[in-house]
Order: structure tokens, then C-alpha cells, then sequence
């Protein structure tokens, strides 16, 4: 796999019908032009991905929304988009009949994002076509936020990597739509509920439900290949268990166990926190070692995606 910042390179590759894994400022994805239907059916592939969860649209301007959408792009989206674009948020909007149903697994409503690493822009504003892209991590396994992580797990079946660095934010886009004029969220990401109220002036509602259909909904999701367990009171799991062979990610830094094998602390700091939690997990699920232990974060901001992000990491 070539893993290289040249942008016309990754152009060329995209133009020729390629999947490459591309970096945004939340984690990696594997992209393709939406409109090559056996390059995004390569991404399907290559993530073992159902064919019924759809992709991710990522364009670099706004005025590129008018070729993929029903009607007008809705006023509440335009204030958000003109706060948080280029950024992690995600709009489903009506799709018109330009964008293929391999895409959007044959709903009506088209997830658009503009990202806003600048690398990816750049890329994207040199070529004629959106991206279609997922994350870079074969279904249900934790995202990719460096190039490290897609080679573990696509080295040999990709050909070419977009080397953007580490991603600034660490956890995917936060995915909102409206229902009945109201602006909801269906999945918890890099722009919390508080910032969305803050630029609407008005309340957004989280809606959670199963379905393959609705984002990030499948329960079980970014997991580890270790044991993950989820607690508020990470001294009482790692007494009972064996300490030395626990890996211990931590929000805070209370952790009194001396033995612990790996102990990886946020300090405090959500930043830090959205940045490195897959980063850490990757990390750790390739230690010897049984047992991930992760703290609960505060609910509050960014911890609030971050812990949807372990509860689900964490489920059977
Ligand atoms: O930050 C992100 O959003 C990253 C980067 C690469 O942009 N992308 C990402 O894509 O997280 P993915 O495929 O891993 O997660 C997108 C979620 C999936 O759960 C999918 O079901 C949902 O968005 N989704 C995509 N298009 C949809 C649509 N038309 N209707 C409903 N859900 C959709
Ligand atoms: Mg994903």
C-alpha cells in the first residue's frame, strides 16, 4: 500500500475507479466516487459491510448540495452548516434521483457532510464528483484515526492511503435530520446537542432506535478484539480481577491499583479524551492482557459521544 500526502496521486486514483482510505478530521474512511457503482461496492467489500447501511456523501463546497438533494437545503440546516461546515455534522436531506440508491441503501434521504481536514478539501475540490465514505475499519470494529490503524487492517487489500496525520477529533460526525420541523440527532458525535441549541435557539432531541437503517444504531459497534468492560467505579473491577493483566483507559486519575499493566489517563481533559479513545483501545487490544477497563466519562459535551462510543464498544 502506498501511504503518501500527495493529493494528485489520490485524485488520479479516485478518477481511475479506485477505493482509497482518505483522512478527515474525525477518523480515516475508505472512499470512492458515488457515482462508480463497482468502486463503492468495493467499499462494501472491503469493510464486510451489509449492502442495507448506507454511506456517508462528503463534499468540499456548499453550492454542491443543490445536485444531490429534493428542494432546498432547510434553514435550520443552513445555520448549522454555516457554524459548523467544513466540520464533523452530517445532514440527511431528501436525496433527488442523481444520487444512486447503493448509496443511500434505497431510502430517500442522502447523508451529506463537508469535512474539514485540509487535505481532504483540497482533494475534494479537485475532483468532479462527491466521496462516498465510511469509516476505515472492517464492520463493527473500533475507527481508524491514523494511518497506522488502516494498515492493521486493510494492508494488502488497499493500494493507496491519503497520510493526513492523527485526526484532530477522533470520533465520527454527529448525524442529525429533521422530523416535524425539529432538528434530532441519530448519532452522537463530534458536535454536541448544547452546540446545536446554542446556534438554533431552540431545543434538538436525541432519537434512538435499532434499525440498520438509522445511524450508528447497531447496538454492538467500534469494538475491540479484548474484553471491554464500562464502569463508573474502575477500582472495584480491577480488584476483582487480575490488575496485572488489565489495560486501564481513564478520564479521570483516581485509579489506586499499583499493578495495573497498562494505565492510560485523559486527565481531566475531553480534548484529549475524543482524540485518543480508539487511539488507546487500538493500542490496547494488542497487548497481553485480558481486560480493558474504560471510565464512564461525564455526561456532558463530548463525553457524551464518547460514551455512546464505549457503551457500544462494549456490548455483547
Ligand atoms: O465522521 C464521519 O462521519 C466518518 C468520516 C469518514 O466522515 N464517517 C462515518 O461513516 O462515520 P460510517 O459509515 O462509519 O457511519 C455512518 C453512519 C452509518 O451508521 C450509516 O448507517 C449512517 O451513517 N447513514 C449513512 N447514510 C445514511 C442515510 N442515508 N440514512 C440513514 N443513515 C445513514
Ligand atoms: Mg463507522
Amino acid at each position: 500500500m502506498i501511504v503518501s500526502n500527495d493529493v494528485d496521486q489520490a485524485v488520479s486514483e479516485l478518477v481511475n475507479g479506485k477505493v482509497i482510505a482518505i483522512p478527515t478530521e474525525t477518523v480515516y474512511g475508505l472512499a470512492a466516487n458515488i457515482f462508480d457503482e463497482n468502486a463503492v461496492r468495493k467499499i462494501f467489500e472491503l469493510k464486510e459491510r451489509p449492502l442495507t447501511n448506507p454511506l456517508i456523501v462528503h463534499i468540499g463546497s456548499i453550492s454542491q448540495i443543490e445536485r444531490l438533494i429534493k428542494g432546498t437545503f432547510p434553514k435550520q440546516f443552513k445555520m448549522l452548516a454555516t457554524s459548523f461546515w467544513p466540520g464533523p455534522l452530517t445532514f440527511l436531506l431528501d436525496k433527488n434521483n442523481e444520487v444512486p440508491n447503493l448509496i443511500t441503501a434505497n431510502s430517500d434521504r442522502v447523508a451529506i457532510r463537508m469535512p474539514s481536514h485540509p487535505l481532504l478539501l483540497k482533494l475534494l475540490n479537485k475532483i468532479e464528483f462527491p466521496l462516498a465514505a465510511p469509516s476505515a475499519n472492517p464492520y463493527k470494529r473500533i475507527s481508524s484515526t491514523e494511518v497506522g490503524h488502516v494498515s492493521k487492517y486493510f494492508e494488502g487489500k488497499l493500494d493507496f492511503t491519503l497520510d493526513g496525520g492523527k485526526c484532530d477529533i477522533g470520533i465520527e460526525s454527529t448525524i442529525i435530520g429533521l422530523e416535524d420541523g425539529n432538528v434530532v440527532i441519530y448519532r452522537k458525535g463530534g458536535i454536541s446537542k448544547c452546540q446545536l441549541e446554542a446556534v438554533l435557539k431552540t431545543e434538538v432531541y436525541y432519537k434512538s432506535v435499532q434499525g440498520s437503517q438509522l445511524p450508528g444504531s447497531a447496538l454492538k459497534h467500534y469494538a475491540p478484539s479484548k474484553k471491554l468492560i464500562v464502569t463508573d467505579d474502575i477500582n472495584k473491577i480491577v480488584l476483582i480481577n487480575d490488575s496485572k493483566r488489565i489495560g486501564v483507559i481513564q478520564f479521570s486519575d483516581n485509579l489506586l491499583a499499583e499493578e495495573v499493566k497498562f494505565k492510560l489517563f485523559f486527565r481531566g481533559d475531553y480534548e484529549d479524551a475524543s482524540r485518543n479513545l480508539f487511539n488507546y483501545l487500538h493500542f490496547l487490544e494488542q497487548q497481553d492482557i485480558d481486560l480493558i477497563v474504560c471510565e464512564k466519562f461525564p455526561d456532558k459535551g463530548i463525553g457524551v459521544a464518547l460514551n455512546d462510543r464505549i457503551l457500544r464498544a462494549s456490548s455483547k
